[in-house]
């Protein structure tokens, strides 16, 4: 189903952002990153901004700024191919830089916030630009202060990750050591290896539309974990014990389920896909209550969407 919005802005140039008269524009302003992680619900009665400045800049320390509309596989396909190491394990991962720097994006034992050096933005609220150093931007499991306290306040125009010629490689994440065994270990060699591992798994956004995992992995306390009968696979994190929202959806027997045009991916349950194209916004959230009630009766665990719903 398609949603509209009162005004779409595209800024090419941090320029742009100084000279725009803010009071004027449809109200709320939202910046857009490439839209992968969100769900319209609805039209849009504000205005959608997106930040398209491009460019990927290497500096002689092998930091690398990117524009914030950089798609951020573009950054990783570009690093691994000149032998830098930092964000091969986040290959494929759909989105752009900007909203890396916002989700803290993740995936196979890396979070983007190990490789942020330096954030530049446009403050709305002092009317120029700033430079945020990630250590204040009070990075999480898919979280960071741009997504609470500062929501709306910045607008991400460039980030610079620092990466390495050192060899970092992490493989400690599920199934990527015994892939890779027996290889010589490059960033591209690893990149390779996340890709295949993510195309077994997950659905092409290019051929069936879905917003990346729609849960978050539920942290719990002990008590609750060991409550859980079917000896679920888990790892101890700060706060409790995260257990795989996959893992608890497949057990309620949601592997596969539809809604509509709505459905649980029946290779990675923490995925909904637009299975027919043409799945309308309710039959989505239907999906997702089905979900959520289904796993709050079974388990007494409350599953949260990772997908922001606008
Ligand atoms: N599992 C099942 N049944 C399934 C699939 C998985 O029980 O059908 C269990 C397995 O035990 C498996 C575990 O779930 O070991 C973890 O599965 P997976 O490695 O696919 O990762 P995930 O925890 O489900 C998270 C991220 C993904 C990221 C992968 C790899 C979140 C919300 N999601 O998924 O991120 O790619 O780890 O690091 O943390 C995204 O954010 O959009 C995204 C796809």
């Amino acid at each position: 189903m398609k949603v509209s919005c009162a005004l779409y802005l595209e800024v090419e140039a941090e320029e742009e952002l100084l000279t725009l008269d803010w009071d004027s524009l449809p109200q709320p302003v939202m910046v857009l990153g490439g839209g992968s992680n969100l769900l319209f619900t609805k039209d849009f009665p504000g205005t959608v901004l997106h930040v398209g400045i491009g460019g990927i800049t290497r500096h002689a320390d092998d930091r690398v700024t990117c524009g914030a509309g950089v798609v951020f596989d573009d950054f990783c396909a570009w690093a691994a191919k000149e032998g830098l190491w930092g964000p091969e394990n986040l290959s494929l991962i759909p989105g752009e830089c900007g909203a890396s720097a916002v989700q803290n994006i993740g995936a196979y034992g890396v979070e983007v916030k190990d490789i942020l050096a330096d954030i530049r933005a446009y403050d709305r609220k002092e009317g120029r630009f700033v430079h945020i150093d990630p250590a204040t931007c009070g990075y999480g499991y898919r979280t960071s202060r741009f997504k609470t306290e500062w929501k709306g306040r910045y607008i991400i125009t460039a980030v610079t990750y620092r990466l390495s010629r050192e060899p970092r490689p992490v493989l400690d994440y599920g199934g990527i050591r015994k892939a890779l065994l027996e290889k010589t270990l490059t960033p591209l060699v690893i990149r390779d290896t996340i890709i295949g591992i993510r195309r077994e798994k997950l659905p092409d956004p290019a051929v069936t539309g879905s917003a990346g995992s729609f849960f978050c992995n539920p942290v719990v306390p002990e008590d609750v974990f060991k409550k859980i009968e079917g000896n679920p696979p888990h790892y101890e994190v700060e706060g409790g014990i995260k257990i795989p929202a996959a893992w608890l959806i497949e057990q309620c027997g949601f592997k596969g389920a539809r809604n509509g045009g709505a459905q649980v991916y029946p290779k990675q349950p923490l995925v909904i896909v637009n299975a027919t194209g043409e799945a309308s916004p309710q039959e989505i959230i239907g999906l997702e209550k089905q979900v959520i009630d289904a796993v709050q009766a079974k388990f007494g665990i409350t599953l949260h969407p990772e997908v922001e719903h606008v």
